[in-house]
């Protein structure tokens, strides 16, 4: 299908003066099927593909971008191949300024970015023996001012970027992963945790108190969740294995959107945000730069094969 022409169709339908895209139904009698059918995925580059979306036309976006100089996709144009921390964090800058456009006035982003450690300068990685043919092949170069050994902190640098454009940075919600991948290194603790930040278009915005609930420890109450998720990390059966816990991404879906309201992934992998916002019906937008994982998503999220759309 053609990319302007299915853009029209379907940012047509999210438009919010028509509440009702299919006949009139009520919202609550809406079956996951139609969500489905109002969904797309684009098969591109994130930056690419967004600049193609019209303003204000996503309620919520929820995503994960590539680890810098871990993981070879194999694609030209991926991110996280560059060979320096400022080319890595201005080509995220570049894609989360469109996020930003494409997000309605209340809208939120969900960012869930991943860390890691200098390289010392060397110039090889020791083997990835759960993955051997998806490692990148070489690490990038300390970036000036850090020293062998020193974590990049790229969550908080991505942050502070983030907010001197315009974003506000509401939470950090700190991932805690009890099945982390035990490490080798012997003179610091093992890594076991990811940040999941919570950043607003503006001061005022949508958020739906009560779906950000837990329990209480002797499970006798409810309370307002906590910033530290305790989610383990939920390896797929398929050629991707970064991808989201649906655990993670099912409040943020909740407490950042209304049901029939869209939900954006521009890094959607495996396509998990699809499917919780099928699941919780929310018609949902995702792009991805591999055709092979989109082609995962759209089996996992019950699309059709005219809803994977090749952009350019
Ligand atoms: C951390 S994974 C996301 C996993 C996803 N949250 C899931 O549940 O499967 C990052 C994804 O970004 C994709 N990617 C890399 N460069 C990209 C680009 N320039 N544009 C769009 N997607 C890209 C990779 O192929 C990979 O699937």
């Amino acid at each position: 299908m053609r990319l302007a022409r299915t853009v029209n169709q379907q940012f047509g339908l999210f438009d919010r003066s028509r509440q009702l895209p299919l006949g009139q139904q009520d919202p609550e009698e809406r079956h996951e099927s139609d969500v489905g059918a109002r969904s797309l995925i684009y098969v591109g580059d994130a930056e690419t593909v967004l600049r193609t979306l019209p303003d204000e036309s996503v309620q919520v976006c929820i995503t994960s971008p590539p680890y810098w100089g871990l993981r070879d996709y194999g694609v030209g144009d991926q991110i996280g191949a560059e060979p320096s921390l400022d080319a890595y964090l201005d080509r995220l800058i570049a894609v989360f300024t469109e996020v930003r456009r494409v997000l309605r006035p209340e809208g939120t982003l969900w960012l869930n970015v991943g860390d890691g450690y200098t390289s010392g300068n060397r110039g090889w990685r020791a083997a990835d023996r759960k993955n051997p043919a998806r490692q990148m092949s070489y690490r990038p170069p300390t970036p000036d001012g850090l020293k062998p050994k020193d974590l990049l902190g790229i969550p908080w640098r991505l942050a502070f970027r983030l907010q001197e454009r315009g974003w506000y940075l509401r939470s950090d919600v700190i991932w805690y992963q009890p099945n982390c991948q035990p490490e080798s290194v012997r003179d610091r603790p093992t890594l076991a945790h990811e940040h999941l930040f919570m950043l607003t278009k503006a001061e005022r915005y949508y958020y739906d108190q009560s779906a950000m609930i837990e329990s209480t420890k002797d499970g006798r109450r409810w309370r307002r969740k906590r910033t530290v998720w305790s989610i383990p990390t939920e390896p797929l059966n398929e050629a991707h294995y970064a991808s989201f816990p649906a655990d993670l991404v099912r409040p943020c879906v909740l407490a950042s959107s209304r049901a029939d309201d869209s939900v954006l992934d521009p890094f959607f992998g495996t396509g998990t945000v699809g499917v919780v916002s099928k699941e919780l019906g929310r018609p949902f937008v995702g792009i991805e730069i591999k055709r092979e994982y989109a082609l995962i998503a759209a089996k996992r999220t019950g699309l059709r094969e005219d809803q994977v759309v090749a952009a350019g």
